[in-house]
């Protein structure tokens, strides 16, 4: 892909792997909008953008809003004239008892996993489609997770919103795949492991509270997750969709470049 010129939105902007996608596609060429619901650390990122001589914009969005998404999705557009990129990554995590809980306190948790991380995903996605049929191309990426990789990863512990919201995510990957891959929309997903972020840490900081493990061998960086939603990218056209590659380590963010399709649903 070309991305000279190209108009990016990546969500959940202000922190974390957020950073390592945007820098990534600014370095390529593209110009950034950032929806967050932290401003500053929004407006951070945007200055770091233009400082690499791209055009950037901060959105104030929470992503599970209809109507904020909408207005951000059209501010994008009417500034820029266009969208081609879309890269649903606002994630929030919490852990959740089934057992011993507070009903109310743990049904609010599960429903702002949902909210952010599977309807967020939804929303952004539909309100940038239409756009994106205009001009007759376009490209979704879903930041999904590890967990839902069931032949390598036991389900997570004390997760259920959080892996419940992920499932969703990967399920509207393959719909919306089938859906848009004949209108020239391209979706497909990333599912990293342990990558080294401020919801990471704070998640191995209370893990032990919960009876989980509170330290990993390895994590990745958010650029080595930025590299491999590029060669997601440059998979173009003529590539896969529907696809919801795991990531583990830094070489496999690079060996994306030749991925072939795992082996499960492969639409082309
Ligand atoms: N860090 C990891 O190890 C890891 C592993 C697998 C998947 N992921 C996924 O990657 C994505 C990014 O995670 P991260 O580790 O960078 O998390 P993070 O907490 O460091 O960053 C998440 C960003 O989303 C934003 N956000 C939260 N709620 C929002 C809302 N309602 N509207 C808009 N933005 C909102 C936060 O403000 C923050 O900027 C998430 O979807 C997460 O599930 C992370």
């Amino acid at each position: 892909m070309d991305f000279k010129g190209k108009v990016a939105i990546v969500t959940g902007s202000a922190l974390g792997i957020r950073r390592g996608i945007a820098v990534a596609l600014a370095e390529q060429g593209a110009d950034i909008d950032g929806f967050d619901i932290l401003v500053k650390e929004n407006e951070d990122l945007a200055k770091e953008i233009e400082a690499l001589g791209r055009k950037a914009l901060a959105i104030e969005c929470d992503v599970s809003d209809k109507e904020q998404v909408r207005s951000s999705v059209n501010k994008v557009y009417e500034t820029f004239g266009r969208i081609d990129i879309l890269i649903n990554n606002a994630g929030v995590f919490n852990f959740t008892y089934a057992f011993n809980s507070d009903y109310d306190e743990t049904i609010e948790l599960f429903d702002k996993c949902m909210a952010v991380n599977a309807r967020g995903t939804y929303l952004c996605s539909l309100a940038v489609v239409p756009i994106m049929l205009k001009q007759g191309s376009g490209s979704i990426i879903n930041v999904i997770t590890n967990h839902v990789k069931r032949d390598k990863y036991r389900p997570g512990v004390l997760e259920q919103g959080y892996d419940a919201s992920k499932w969703a995510q990967l399920s509207l990957t393959d719909t919306l795949a089938i859906e848009l891959k004949p209108r020239g929309i391209l979706v497909n997903a990333i599912c990293p492991a342990a990558t080294d972020t401020p919801m990471l840490r704070s998640y191995l900081d209370v893990a032990g509270n919960y009876g989980c493990r509170t330290s990993l061998p390895s994590m990745m960086t958010v650029e080595d997750v930025g590299m491999a939603v590029i060669n997601i990218l440059n998979w173009g056209p003529d590539g896969p969709v529907g696809q919801a590659p795991l990531v583990t380590s830094r070489e496999d963010c690079e060996n994306l470049k030749f991925y072939q399709g795992e082996g499960r649903t492969i639409l082309s």
